[in-house]
């Protein structure tokens, strides 16, 4: 039987082993996903070693950069972005394996937001810089859009949220949160903007899809925001997993 599954730490409660079961079920595949909870991103290594039936794994915090080094090829997507949150495992006739990495987020983020833009949605402020905003900006510059960072800190030519003001906001009028702020059980917080700048013309996306609707999207949506979560982006990845998984 095929296998598939997840390497991360720590791993707790995972949407993709939930996602892929109900899917394999569902669908009749003879195929299982497990979690592979591993403190180091070396343990890879090991988890392919002793699982001669793994055919694909996703990756999550905090390897998705560490695995890089460890695998034989990677995506110029997932390079270009720093990260990987996807692996192929393909094997030879002697079983020995080849690892090949993606970057599925890009894909999911892309797909899950595309509906939703205007014309009038040209520049975008992408709040966070840690591994999800890079595959986010990706998407962006993929999508045609402009697209700028905004930091607790002042590094290159990125905005801080002090800096943030309504004429800014005039101008930038899609407003991704890829920070985890406002995520579960933090849930009265919302990143520092100039709320009273939203308005109808602003598109707010939220990484976060636990809450279902965060403050920061509750925020955007009563001043007449166009709002999403990121549960969508979150099954489009997995789904874009599978793709790559089972690909040529
Ligand atoms: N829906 C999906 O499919 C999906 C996929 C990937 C990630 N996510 C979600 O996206 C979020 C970001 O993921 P990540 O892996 O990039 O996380 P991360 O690396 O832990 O953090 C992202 C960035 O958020 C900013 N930040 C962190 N704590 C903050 C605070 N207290 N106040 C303000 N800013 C803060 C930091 O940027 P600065 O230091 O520059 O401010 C940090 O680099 C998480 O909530 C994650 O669950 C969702």
């Amino acid at each position: 039987m095929n296998k598939y599954g997840l390497i991360g730490y720590p791993l707790g409660h995972s949407f993709s082993k939930r996602f892929f079961t109900e899917k394999f079920a569902r669908e009749g595949i003879d195929a299982c996903y497990d979690n592979y909870e591993i403190e180091d991103a070396q343990m890879l290594l090991d988890v392919v070693r002793q699982n001669p039936e793994l055919r694909g794994l996703n990756c999550t915090i905090p390897h998705k950069q560490a695995i890089m080094p460890l695998l034989d090829s990677i995506s110029q997507e997932a390079r270009e972005i720093g990260a990987v949150n996807v692996i192929r495992i393909r094997r030879n006739e002697t079983g020995a394996p080849t690892l090949e990495g993606f970057n599925s987020d890009v894909v999911g983020f892309r797909e899950s937001i595309k509906p939703l833009l205007e014309h009038k949605h040209r520049k975008a402020l992408v709040l966070g810089t840690g591994g999800a905003s890079k595959a986010i900006c990706y998407a962006l510059t993929q999508l045609g859009l402009e697209w700028k960072l905004v930091s607790r800190s002042k590094r290159g030519d990125n905005f801080t949220y002090d800096e943030l003001t309504a004429d800014i906001l005039r101008q930038y009028t899609v407003i991704v949160n890829c920070s985890p702020v406002g995520m579960h059980p933090h849930t009265d917080e919302a990143p520092q903007l100039p709320y009273e700048a939203i308005g109808p013309q602003h598109l707010l996306f939220d990484l976060i899809y636990n809450p279902t609707e965060t403050l920061f999207l509750k925020r955007g949506r009563e001043r007449g925001a166009v709002t999403k979560n990121g549960l969508e982006m979150l099954e489009l990845q997995a789904l874009e997993s599978w793709r790559i998984w089972n690909s040529t």
